[in-house]
């Protein structure tokens, strides 16, 4: 875990990225009633899925600008060397498949094994919605933050495209909305003295 965050320490663009992607996931996961294994399956993954970086060039993973297919290629490689590296720990056989899977797309034009539809573990899925959304929704070195609503349109519009499944989706914006609504000032709890 401590790997993982120093990881995540050197692009500053990514602060915070791991801790929201646990607590994105392992909410996702109490929403669909899922067993207890796999909400800490959800919490861990949120942490390593991108562990496998350690082993991805620093002029690849750290470059601001678009990355050329050869680059492109080393960057994917994220996925596999992460689930090695966990290999052997028997404590994160239900984490691997996350690390493995948080990039596939449902239509199979995902990476790294271009699994489609259900072939993809449920718990990878989630991930990568997850995943996606926290992308889109923080700074980066070639475009700003997008708001809430923008970001929910472009996973929709990832569904249509046959990409991400519409009831993971759903159960992840209707949470995200709840959370505004909560943290809005008209209905913040009042401050106790
Ligand atoms: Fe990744
Ligand atoms: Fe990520």
């Amino acid at each position: 875990m401590s790997l993982a965050l120093t990881i995540e320490a050197r692009d500053a663009y990514t602060d915070g990225h791991c801790q929201r992607l646990a607590s994105f996931a392992v909410a996702v996961g109490y929403a669909l009633g899922l067993p207890p294994a796999d909400i800490e399956a959800l919490r861990r993954g949120g942490v390593l899925h991108d562990i496998g970086k350690v082993g991805v060039p620093d002029g690849v993973l750290l470059k601001p600008g678009r990355l050329t297919p050869t680059e492109f290629d080393a960057m994917k490689q994220h996925t596999m060397i992460g689930d090695r590296l966990c290999a052997p720990l028997r404590s994160l056989k239900r984490v691997r498949p996350i690390i493995r899977h948080h990039h596939e797309r449902l239509d199979g034009s995902g990476y790294p094994d271009g699994l489609v539809g259900d072939a993809i573990p449920q718990l990878a899925q989630i991930m990568s919605v997850v995943d996606v959304f926290d992308a889109l929704t923080t700074n980066r070195p070639y475009r700003a933050a997008m708001t809430l609503d923008d970001a929910c349109r472009e996973l929709e519009s990832e569904v249509d495209r046959g990409w991400r499944r519409a009831d993971l989706v759903d159960v992840f914006i209707a949470l995200r909305r709840e959370h505004r609504a909560d943290a809005s000032p008209d209905t913040a709890p009042k401050a106790v003295r």
